[in-house]
Order: C-alpha cells, then sequence, then structure tokens
C-alpha cells in the first residue's frame, strides 16, 4: 500500500502529475465534487495545527467525502498510554485514509508497518512535512510558473523547520535550483541534508546570516518561524527567536518577481507592513494547501493496489543506536533501524540522524 511519509516517497513524475492534478482540481472544482463520495478521512493530530488539519478537513469534504478524527491527542485513548501502533489499527477500521501529525520523529512511518489504510505524514516533529512541499510546489508553480531553474532562499530556522528540509528534498530532484541558506549559526541546516540531498544530487548551496546581502538574487524567499516547541532550553530560543524580520524596507532590495513564502504560523519574522505587497504569496500558499491535498488524496486512493517503494534498504547494525531522545525508536518500544546514505553514513531509518 502507498503511504506518503517523505517527499522522496513520491517520484519526480508523480510528484509532478499530483501538482498537475491540483491545478485541474482549482480549474474544474465541480468535477471532484463526488470523487471521494462514501469515504473517509481520519485526522489524527497530536500536535497543534490550524492549516494542514483544517485544508485537509476541507479537502476531504470539498471531494465529497467525511471526515473524523482528534486534534487534541489528550481527548483519545493515547491519555491513557495507547500506542500509535495500536491506534493507528483501530482508526483503520473507521476510515479509508489517515493524516498524522505527530511531534515524535518517525512515528508515522512506523506506524506504517501495521496501518490497514494509507497513512499520510502531516509533520514528524522537526524532521519532515511532505504535504507541506506539495503546498509549496504548486505555490512556486503558481507564482512563478515554473519549478525549474530557481534561486531560493530558506530564512530562519533551518534546524527544526520540518518544512525547509523536506522541500530541499523536493526541489534538489529540479534542474537548476540554487539554495541559499540564511539562519544564525545555531539553526543551519542539518549535515545529512546538506550532504546527502544537496551533494548527492549536485544542488550548489551558499550558508550565509545576512538576509539584506542575498535578497536581490532570489526567485523565492522562504521564510520560517523559530520554533520555540522544539528547543530544549528556553535561553538559547530567546536569544535566536527575532533573527529575522522581513519587512516593506527589507523588500526593497528583491526582485519584482520574487514571491514570498512561509508555511505559518508567523510570529514576528514577517512584519504586516509586507502583507500588502504582491510578492507576498503566504496566504495563496495557504488555499493551494487545500487543492493539492485534494490531488493527494485521490491519488493515494488509486495507488491503495500499490506496494510501498523502499526509500532506504533497511540494515541491522549490532551495539549501534540513535541519538534523537525525539525518534520513535527512544518513545515507544521500536527496534533500531538503520540505512547506509549514499554518502556512506549510517543512519537511523526513522529520522535520519547519524547512528552512535
Ligand atoms: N504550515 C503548517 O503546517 O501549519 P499548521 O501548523 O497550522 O498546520
Amino acid at each position: 500500500m502507498r503511504h506518503l511519509i517523505d517527499p522522496i516517497d513520491l517520484t519526480r513524475k508523480e510528484t509532478d502529475e499530483i501538482v498537475a492534478l491540483a491545478q485541474d482540481i482549482i480549474a474544474n472544482r465541480e468535477a471532484y465534487a463526488h470523487k471521494m463520495a462514501g469515504k473517509k478521512l481520519a485526522t489524527l493530530f497530536y500536535e497543534p495545527s490550524t492549516r494542514t488539519r483544517l485544508s485537509f478537513t476541507a479537502a476531504m469534504m470539498e471531494l465529497g467525502g467525511n471526515v473524523l478524527g482528534f486534534s487534541d491527542a489528550a481527548s483519545s485513548s493515547v491519555s491513557k498510554g495507547e500506542t500509535v501502533e495500536d491506534t493507528v489499527r483501530v482508526v483503520g477500521c473507521f476510515a479509508d485514509i489517515i493524516a498524522m501529525r505527530h511531534h515524535v520523529e518517525g512515528a508515522q512511518l512506523n506506524a506504517t508497518s501495521v496501518s490497514p489504510v494509507p497513512i499520510i505524514n502531516a509533520g514528524d516533529g522537526g524532521h519532515s512535512h511532505p504535504t507541506q512541499t506539495l503546498t509549496d510546489l504548486l505555490t512556486i508553480k503558481r507564482e512563478l510558473g515554473h519549478l525549474e531553474g530557481i534561486t531560493i532562499g530558506f530564512c530562519g530556522d533551518l534546524l527544526y523547520g520540518r518544512t525547509v528540509h523536506s522541500l530541499i528534498k523536493a526541489l534538489s530532484r529540479y534542474e537548476g535550483t540554487r539554495i541559499v541558506l540564511i539562519s544564525p549559526d545555531e539553526l543551519r541546516l542539518p549535515d545529512y541534508i546538506k550532504h546527502d540531498i544537496c551533494d548527492k544530487n549536485g544542488i550548489p548551496y551558499v550558508e550565509t546570516s545576512s538576509l539584506e546581502e542575498v535578497i536581490g538574487e532570489l526567485d523565492i524567499l522562504y521564510m520560517t518561524r523559530v520554533q520555540k516547541e522544539r528547543f530544549a532550553d528556553v535561553a538559547e530560543y530567546e536569544r535566536v527567536k527575532d533573527c529575522f524580520v522581513l519587512d516593506a524596507e527589507r523588500m526593497k532590495g528583491a526582485k519584482q518577481k520574487m514571491a514570498v513564502l512561509h508555511p505559518l504560523p508567523r510570529v514576528n519574522e514577517i512584519a504586516a507592513d509586507v502583507d500588502a505587497d504582491p510578492r507576498a504569496a503566504y496566504f495563496r500558499q495557504v488555499e493551494n494547501g487545500k487543492f493539492v491535498r485534494m490531488a493527494l488524496i485521490c491519488r493515494l486512493m488509486e495507488w491503495r493496489g500499490e506496494p510501498m517503494p523502499v526509500r532506504h534498504e533497511p540494515v541491522e547494525l549490532a551495539g549501534k543506536r540513535c541519538p534523537n531522545p525525539k525518534c520513535i525508536c527512544n518513545n515507544e518500544k521500536v527496534a533500531y533501524k538503520f540505512y547506509i546514505s549514499d554518502a556512506g553514513v549510517e543512519r537511523c531509518l526513522y529520522c535520519d540522524c547519524t547512528a552512535v
């Protein structure tokens, strides 16, 4: 059965087809109004969400289907100690497809081993957020007209920003992508993305701590929130939380055709005086999220009979462990599993951390 846990669970061709289907849905809303009639989507959200959960809900409703689920795990039997695996087994008796957000990295990947229905990762901790990536790709396509040959600047929290990690994975498959990483030293992009994704695919990237110096080169500026909830040390969050603020003055240095994206929610990183700028695409991006999730639900329901592609061949590494306290294998009774990256690094299958 096909699931969507990581952007690279989709081939480049499948990704393009989902983006194209979303564009067809936008142009022909009525034609899709009954595609999911009689089907149910379960939204299992163990972590707060506005856009992702409600856009999945709106997407299924616009397809003529129904939605059930929870937005607060404390109101479910999780509060009695039920595992994610058991919850998925149970919900699979009621629903045809599941969208799940979890604060534990790799929780959704682990759940696919027992799920009777397709699972969509709606965000796992600071690791991955593949449906935001589809949203971002559709937005870039609609704003610029193409996905190839773009220079994109990622600004803010690149360490914990799961939307950044996922979008870089997806864009690394497009010809001519160039990446500018704008962050304080403490919030730099994880090495596995730089080495296993950018270097492997020959994607050039530069790192800087100055937005002003690079804004004029960018076709897309992807702003991100500094994610308070991922910091173990609040003092460190306080030190970096307002490291970048995009405002109307800074926008003067940008290209006239540049588009500003943000997965939202924003805190201080985009001033309200940018909202009226035609280049501010972040609210259009939100609406794109609904259409692309409609397309994804349709595709995954069509692909139910197909096997899940193997992303990484699992290997056993006796005596090795994953050092990430936020990984599923350090939170539930899940055996360590690893893979060897193209660069020869031993990585956790669930969260991509380097094995120790
Ligand atoms: N972009 C995004 O994931 O927003 P929510 O946290 O509101 O779902």
